[in-house]
């Protein structure tokens, strides 16, 4: 039996975040992973370079049962925190849109980063070790693997989701919840694209690779102003993907195809300028060509010349283009989402500590509990947030 102060369930974001910062306040601490490299979703996210923060990040980018609970974390450590911590470390990085920060080399540096750290921080890491069962001790928890029993005095449950299952997600972090009396809200794929129904697959098909400005809203009315891509499968691009947090299965979701003009404006400009010209080839200027063509050949639109446009059709081309209804089938679920909305339920837990408030010296951290950031940077920077918490915490 190997005897640690803190072990550190998942060489993830969260789990190195939390390992080098109680490592730094001389606690032993000891990470266990199953994968064979530590940090295996930072290596693939950002498509390979992280996005690693946002300089937006606020409690508003969070989705969480109680909105509140991540106000603590997030404003202790901040993005400018870790971006301070990446330049210390000179990592080269860049700005892409909204806020987001990207690796100019790849995620590897942030991985790097972090395994450093540890190493600074005298972190022992142990790879290919599944954690199996958890149990309570007089002096903490006893912690088996595939290879090794542990004992410590706190336990850190940095696990994650369920998402992307080839790479090792399981549902151990849920389980250790519930075993210690801990409620696990439902689990669902997050930041995911969406299916399509048989009808509007045949309808969009050859549209596969075109991506459209757009404002995407839910039934809620949540909406996000950013790109729809078709996709062979159906939906994607960071519009779907925000929007997918806020779908639930046989809603609606409405589609402004023309966020940055009024339809009604543009017919106007045409005919003062350009009235014998038809409405796809105009429409075709400010839309994907493709697109257009396939709205006409399955006549969504009426192609005509644009003086030939009556007051009803202005009306309805309104309607149409700026309240483009979709209704998808589903979602592509855990094996491409980025994360899983739901898990362990905050009210569990310390916002200052993340320790289980029944279950003294359990800790969780990161994904595995119910806070879901929107795309962009934030679901990293809350796992380098809630380790920070959690490493300065753990005793
Ligand atoms: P994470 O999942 O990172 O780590 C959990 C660790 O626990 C894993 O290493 C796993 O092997 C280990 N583990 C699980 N069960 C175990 C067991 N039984 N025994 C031992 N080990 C076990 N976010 C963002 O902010 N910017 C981005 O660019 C992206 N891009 C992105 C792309 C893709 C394709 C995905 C799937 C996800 C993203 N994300 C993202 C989301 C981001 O990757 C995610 O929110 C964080 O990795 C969560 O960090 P955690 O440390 O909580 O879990």
């Amino acid at each position: 039996m190997i005897s640690t102060d803190v072990l550190v369930l998942g060489a993830g974001a969260a789990g190195l975040m939390c390992a080098a910062t109680a490592g730094y306040r001389g606690k032993n601490v000891i990470v266990v992973d199953m994968g064979k490299k530590p940090g295996r979703k930072i290596l693939i996210s950002g498509g390979g370079r992280c996005n690693f923060t946002n300089e937006n990040a606020s409690p508003e980018n969070y989705l969480c049962q109680n909105p509140h609970f991540v106000k603590s974390a997030l404003s202790r450590y901040t993005q400018f925190d870790f971006i301070d911590l990446v330049e210390r470390h000179g990592m080269p990085f860049h700005h892409k849109t909204l806020g987001q920060l990207f690796c100019d080399n790849g995620a590897q540096d942030i991985v790097d980063i972090l395994m450093t750290e540890c190493e600074w921080a005298g972190v022992e890491v142990h790879l290919r070790s599944e954690v199996l069962h958890i149990e309570k001790s007089d002096s903490g928890y006893i912690v088996k693997t595939t290879d090794k029993s542990f004992q410590c005095q706190s336990l850190v449950v940095a696990s994650g989701g369920l998402t992307m299952p080839k790479l090792g997600a399981t549902p151990i972090g849920y389980k250790v919840a519930e075993q210690f009396g801990l409620e696990v809200l439902p689990t669902k794929a997050a930041l995911v694209p969406f299916t399509l129904h048989e009808h509007d697959k045949q309808r969009f098909d050859g549209l596969s690779g075109i991506s459209i400005p757009t404002t995407v809203s839910s039934e809620d009315g949540t909406s996000f102003k950013e790109n729809i891509l078709f996709t062979h499968r159906g939906l994607s691009g960071p519009a779907i993907l925000q929007i997918s947090s806020f779908w639930r299965a046989g809603q609606t979701v409405t589609i402004d195809l023309l966020p940055e003009s009024a339809i009604s404006d543009l017919i106007q400009q045409w005919r003062e300028t350009q009235s014998q010209k038809s409405l796809k080839n105009l429409l075709s200027t400010v839309l994907p060509k493709r697109f257009v063509e396939s709205l006409v050949n399955h006549k969504d639109i009426t192609d005509k010349a644009i003086n030939q446009l009556s007051k009803d059709d202005v009306a309805y081309l309104v309607q149409y283009l700026h309240h483009w209804q979709i209704k998808p089938n589903g979602t592509e679920g855990y094996r491409t989402a980025e994360v899983t909305l739901g898990g362990v339920n905050t009210d569990e837990l310390s916002s200052k500590t993340f320790e289980a408030k029944k279950a003294k010296g359990l800790y969780f951290i990161g994904e595995v509990i119910d806070v879901t950031g929107h795309l962009g940077g934030y679901n990293f920077q809350f796992a380098w947030s809630s380790g920070v918490a959690c490493g300065q915490a753990v005793s």
